[in-house]
């Protein structure tokens, strides 16, 4: 009783800062967590920076779980991937009721394209190359997870990748730092919004710093290593994107980076982050990543949990390391309590940005919840943000898009089933309510036409790896029949249709985390799927699901349309039905390179010059830079997608061809829609700086626009270039430019661009 009393009366001494907690001055701020921090004992500043995992909360016991019991006893800082409104609030009350300062909890989540309402991955949604959905994708996540308790985001991941062995591609923005960087910010600005306080906006985090999308081999949680120039030039800029667009937090990741796990590396979350960026927000460790430094040699966790916290990482997600160790650092002086308090500050200060301490219930709003999350508004919304991110990648003869009318034949593991729709990290997603290809298409044919279909293939032949890629309730029901049987039947139905749609490729779980792949083609039974739909003679369109680029030099070859649709999210048949049908003209662009096959990863458009460059056909020379067997390009280039009109470059005219100094030069050039629909085309802007002191990529994005064109219509389009875009750090991290002769490309993908060469002085 008495202790109930007490936690009341801290709770109302909270609840009367609440004009306080509203204004967002500073210093009223910090007089409030000063105050509360002189109440803090070691013990409780400590469990502040303790992220445990929940377990599983079964709804009406959140206050009698295991973890409540922590919480109590104010050992807790905040909790993630619980979903459901009664039990956030539930937990919550303990906090704030029953332990002994009444402190909320942070509730995270990995709300990576979506939340209830699912969006294309990442991946996709950065193939849309338009960042006013993209935001907009994260304005509706944060809105529905904000409804139902979540006020704190593990998204957005930055991880520059271009291993597409990697499963984690699929949750990042490719290959490209510009687009990378402008992915990341929109991502921020919808979670975020422009007020962290409002009950709609939610602490973004951006992640996994950093390198993590460079593991060697493409072998999740690996060794990453490189050169300072290449990470400041090439991957870090996306990270840097986030923090200057006020991103919250920052997790670190998995992987060492100079010999030194992130998770403990003070030049990283330091020197990098604070000092040379102005990081003011708080730090996060990955799962267990503290814990783990154990297994890459670090010490044991009380040294490696000393480690982390000395480097700048501020809350220990899982592994308890903080909570159990830093008690005895502290005594033996491997830890300040300077440095407690300094991370237990940043963890308060985002719950007072966040506003918990002025309502900590503020997130759980059933009404909001009924109303907003998986609201027809926001399906809308996903729908037409997936038909944007769809890449259309071979229509020959023009078989795309498709007349309503006639029979279709629609075959494949991937026809018939929701579950894979979301693709990976979908935690707050009712997988089963998304829209299959087949509803999508019979819904867009109504009386029009008719489907059938048949099943053709499994996900593989091998059934232990289709288990494997089938986690997380996303299986897609094993057929037990023969695949010869299958086969049959698929050519049946094929024999019976005006056209064949081939829904193929990657299941869910076959990208994301830990879902690493030696081999990146489509599995050799959806290949012998094909094999037999195309020796039908009928015409075949390949509907490619993947959360990477694949290896499909033979498809590319053989397969006469190919529509890449990633995973489209929650309505992924309507959309996909909105394309195939012609209603939206694709229009998105490859966010990074197809290689021809295996081999040649990684593979990337701005690689840079070798002294001994292939030759300009791209054949073998003896001596240069090309391999025996297959030539140096890729099979789709960054940038590349068609679309089912055709757009025409005009030349490039800039304003000067001698810019000085700070100048701004203009480049504009023409672009007409040569074709007979309406389309979008996303014009690109590549500059090649000639000669430097430290050796330059061949071409680096550095603008695009996505433009729309009626049929026969021309615009001009117009790029305003500075010194700024020229910039880069060389080998002693000196950001600049240097004078000289540049190359400025445009074009409408990354290998068929337009040139104009001008000569910058300083
Ligand atoms: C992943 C993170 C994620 C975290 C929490 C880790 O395994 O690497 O991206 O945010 O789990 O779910």
């Amino acid at each position: 009783m008495k202790q109930y009393l007490l936690s009341a009366l801290v709770l109302l001494c909270l609840l009367t800062h609440r004009p306080l907690a509203q204004t967002r001055n500073d210093t009223a701020m910090d007089r409030f967590i000063d105050s509360l921090m002189r109440r803090m004992t070691l013990d409780e500043k400590i469990g502040q920076l303790n992220l445990p995992v929940s377990g599983d909360i079964v709804t009406g016991q959140a206050s009698s779980s295991d973890i409540a019991g922590k919480v109590r006893q104010g050992k807790v800082g905040g909790l993630f991937n619980i979903r459901g409104l009664d039990k956030i609030r539930a937990i919550q009350e303990v906090a704030v009721k029953e332990s002994r300062l009444g402190i909320p909890l942070l509730f995270g989540m990995d709300v990576i394209h979506g939340y209830n309402t699912i969006f294309p991955i990442p991946l996709g949604l950065t193939a849309s190359w338009d960042m006013a959905l993209v935001e907009q994708s994260a304005r509706i996540a944060a809105t529905e997870a904000t409804a139902e308790g979540i006020c704190w985001n593990f998204s957005p991941m930055a991880d520059i990748s271009r291993d597409p062995r990697w499963g984690r591609v699929s949750e990042g923005c490719g290959e490209d730092p510009l687009l990378g960087s402008e992915v990341t910010r929109a991502l921020v600005r919808g979670y975020q919004g422009k007020d962290l306080s409002r009950n709609n906006t939610m602490m973004a985090t951006v992640k996994h710093f950093a390198l993590y999308g460079a593991s060697e081999a493409g072998l999740d949680y690996n060794t990453t290593d490189m050169s300072r120039i290449r990470m400041f030039n090439e991957y870090m800029p996306p990270y840097k994107a986030a923090v200057e667009e006020g991103v919250g937090s920052v997790m670190s990741s998995f992987n060492e980076v100079d010999g030194i796990p992130a998770t403990g590396n003070r030049w990283l979350l330091t020197d990098v982050l604070r000092k040379m960026w102005g990081f003011k927000g708080m730090t996060v460790s990955d799962y267990t990543s503290i814990n783990e430094m154990t297994n890459h040699g670090m010490g044991d966790l009380k040294t490696v949990s000393a480690l982390a916290l000395n480097a700048g990482l501020d809350m220990d997600m899982v592994g308890e390391g903080f909570l159990n160790t830093l008690k005895a650092s502290l005594k033996d002086g491997s830890v300040k309590a300077a440095r407690i308090d300094e991370a237990c500050r940043r963890i308060l200060v985002a719950k007072y940005r966040l506003g918990l301490f002025s309502d900590p219930f503020r997130y759980c709003d059933p009404v909001r919840s009924r109303n907003e999350v998986f609201s027809q508004a926001h399906r809308d919304i996903s729908r037409r943000i997936a038909a944007e991110s769809f890449v259309l990648l071979r229509n020959r003869g023009g078989i795309l898009p498709l007349r309503k009318g006639g029979t279709i034949a629609l075959v494949g593991p991937l026809a018939d089933n929701a579950e894979n729709m979301p693709g990976t990290w979908s935690v707050a997603a009712d997988h089963g309510r998304s829209v299959t290809v087949l509803a999508g298409l019979k819904s867009a044919l109504g009386q029009q036409g008719r489907v059938i279909t048949a099943r053709g293939s499994n996900l593989d032949y091998d059934s232990l790896f289709e288990q494997r890629a089938g986690m997380f309730g996303k299986s897609l029901r094993h057929d037990p029949r023969p695949s010869s049987e299958l086969i049959r039947e698929a050519v049946e139905t094929a024999m019976k249709a005006d056209v064949v749609v081939a829904a193929v490729g990657e299941s869910a779980e076959m990208s994301g985390e830990s879902s690493s792949r030696s081999d990146i083609s489509i599995p050799k039974a959806q290949q012998d799927l094909l094999k037999a739909l195309l020796a039908t003679g009928k015409p075949v369109v390949m509907v490619l699901f993947t959360g990477r680029p694949l290896a499909m030099k033979w498809e590319d070859e053989n397969v006469p349309a190919i529509l890449n649709v990633w995973f489209p999210g929650t309505e992924a048949g309507h959309a996909l039905a909105d394309v195939l049908f012609g209603d939206v003209n694709p229009s998105g662009k490859l966010p990074s390179t197809f290689p021809q096959n295996l081999g040649q990863v990684p593979l990337y458009y701005n690689q840079k010059m070798s002294g001994r460059p292939p030759a300009e056909n791209n054949w073998f020379q003896k001596f240069a830079k090309n391999y025996l067997d297959v030539t140096n390009d890729p099979l789709y280039p960054f940038g590349y997608g068609l679309s089912y009109t055709s757009f025409a470059y005009g030349e490039p005219v800039v304003s000067t061809i001698s810019p000085k100094g700070n100048q701004q030069l203009t480049l504009t050039v023409d672009v007409s829609n040569t074709g007979a629909r309406a389309g979008k085309e996303v014009v690109q802007l590549y500059i090649r700086d000639r000669v430097g002191r430290v050796t330059r990529p061949v071409k680096e994005l550095k603008a695009f626009r996505k433009i729309s064109l009626e049929a026969g219509e021309r615009k001009s389009v117009r790029f305003d270039i500075t010194p700024e875009d020229l910039k880069f750090y060389d080998n002693e991290l000196k950001y600049d430019w240097e004078p000289g002769e540049f190359d400025i490309m445009v074009g409408g993908n990354s290998r068929d661009v337009k040139k104009v060469t001008v000569n910058w002085s300083k």
